[in-house]
């Protein structure tokens, strides 16, 4: 017989120990599964590795009680009684308790009708064989891995697998769905082929699941190493069209007269991948994905100058704001950011072939603080496979920061602030508010800009001066 395997090690934290005495103090057998043991397995660090899940034959929320007057400083238990599942929070660790259960879904929501169950009912409606892997917190097998579907070899082979037939498994919670696919990116996992034509078929079920939880899901794909491999399993499956149809709208090459364009959708994703590699900031690869959404309703053929995509920046941006209403994500300062770089994102390209003072601070001044970011989705959207090309874009891009670089310390417009307010404009014509002022006010932003004048007061108001005369001002 194949003896069972003990990873006494991943339980060395005394925190084991206290939860299995607490377990023999109640009489009843508990277990680590789920995340834990499979990051352990796979020696995966993440910032999620201080959860904990232990499932209990019995009541998860009577352990958590006994487990916490083990505890020292005996920690708060919240409870969450609809759930029958309770949490503890101690020493960096979030202990979730939950009983053994045999559920069955009801077809239109995800709140499983609850029935008590044996470790294996419980392993059984876990999503995947990976997270179904249990370890023994028993004095008597203390540390024997418990692991009826052979998690085991699917980890080894890189398999994301259901326990059940992947149409109970994935029908019972769809959400299941986008967990496959967001384990097969962080993991770099494949979806065995079954679960994949399962996820086909119950693709249409993800309506039931809530925005939220689609966020999250697609925030994780989108912080993974190489989050292509999501967004291409997603539109293989076809869900894409359902959470985000501006990207698959992007899909397929046009031809007309003999001129082609680039596919969109692909070339977003080697973008997101590109950023990937130089920034974790969620809302910069949020941005990188969304870059080019704009592309797909500006798409017009043109005999003179083949296909064009006018304006794509601008309309792409109102899009962020209407994609993110819709998917419930915040509509702050993370949302404007990404509509300020898929709005600029074509800027840097346009002024790099010849890199003027005036265009430089006018870019520096669209972008704010967000000059780093725009320059890094800019270098993330070369994506020519021409190495000469991709080589010259390069070095254009060095040539457009080092400019930024000169022209931010010469003319501070990053944050700019006019020189003469519309207050010292007003005073010094003896003037209220009007038309002039703002006439004014611009005239000195534009001219600072254009490098006509220095951003200095002593020049603004000389400027100030002669554009008041101009239009018929005189000193108070
Ligand atoms: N689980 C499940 N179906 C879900 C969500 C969770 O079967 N829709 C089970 C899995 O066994 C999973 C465990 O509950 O391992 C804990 O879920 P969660 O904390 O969401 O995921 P982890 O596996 O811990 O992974 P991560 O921390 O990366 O989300």
């Amino acid at each position: 017989m194949q003896q069972t395997p003990v990873y006494t090690q991943a339980l060395s934290d005394p925190v084991f120990r206290i939860i299995a005495k607490a377990s023999q103090n109640l009489n009843v057998s508990s277990y680590v599964i789920g995340g834990y043991v499979r990051d352990y397995l796979l020696e995966r660090n993440t910032s999620k590795e201080m959860d904990i899940d232990v499932v209990v034959i019995g009541s998860g929320i009577e352990l958590a009680k006994e487990v916490a007057k083990l505890l020292p400083g005996k920690p708060k238990v919240s409870i969450f009684k609809n759930f029958g599942t309770a949490m503890i929070k101690s020493s960096g660790w979030e202990l979730e308790f939950v009983g053994a259960r045999k559920e069955s879904y009801q077809k239109d929501s995800r709140k499983p009708a609850v029935e008590e169950g044996t470790l294996k009912d419980d392993q059984n409606r876990r999503d995947f064989t990976i997270n179904a892997l249990a370890l023994s917190l028993s004095e008597k097998d203390f540390g024997s891995l418990l692991d009826p579907f052979n998690g085991i070899e699917d980890l080894n082979a890189k398999l994301i697998r259901t326990p059940l037939d992947p149409d109970i498994t994935y029908s019972d919670d769809p959400l299941r769905m986008l967990r496959a696919i967001r384990f097969a990116t962080q993991l770099n996992f494949k979806i065995e082929k079954e679960s994949l034509e399962a996820i086909k078929r119950n693709k249409n079920r993800i309506k039931i699941i809530s925005k939220e939880r689609i966020v999250t899901e697609l925030n994780k794909i989108l912080l993974a190493q190489k989050p292509s491999i999501g967004f291409a399993l997603l539109l293989k499956v076809g869900l894409l069209d359902y959470i985000l149809p501006e990207l698959t709208a992007l899909q397929g090459v046009d031809e007309k007269d003999g001129q082609r364009h680039k596919d969109n959708f692909w070339h977003t994703l080697e973008v997101v991948d590109n950023i990937a590699e130089t920034t974790d900031n969620l809302w910069l690869r949020w941005a990188a994905l969304l870059h080019d959404i704009g592309k797909a309703p500006t798409k017009r053929f043109d005999k003179d100058t083949g296909w064009t995509f006018h304006s794509h920046e601008f309309v792409g941006s109102k899009m962020v704001y209407k994609l993110f209403k819709r998917l419930r994500m915040p509509l702050n300062d993370k949302m404007k950011l990404v509509q300020k770089l898929v709005l600029l994102s074509s800027r840097p390209i346009a002024i790099s072939n010849d890199v003027t003072d005036s265009a430089v601070r006018r870019l520096i001044f669209d972008a704010g603080d967000s000059i780093e970011d725009l320059m890094l989705l800019c270098e993330a959207d070369i994506t020519t496979k021409n190495p000469r090309k991709f080589r010259t874009y390069h070095n254009n891009f060095k040539r457009v920061r080092k400019k930024i670089k000169e022209v931010e310390e010469r003319d501070h417009v990053r944050n700019f602030q006019p020189p003469v307010s519309g207050e010292e404009i007003m005073h010094f014509y003896g003037i209220g508010p009007s038309r002039e002022v703002g006439i004014i006010k611009e005239a000195i932003k534009e001219a600072i800009l254009e490098g006509v004048i220095p951003n200095e007061k002593d020049a603004a108001m000389e400027f100030m001066q002669t554009k008041g005369a101009e239009i018929g001002l005189t000193p108070a």
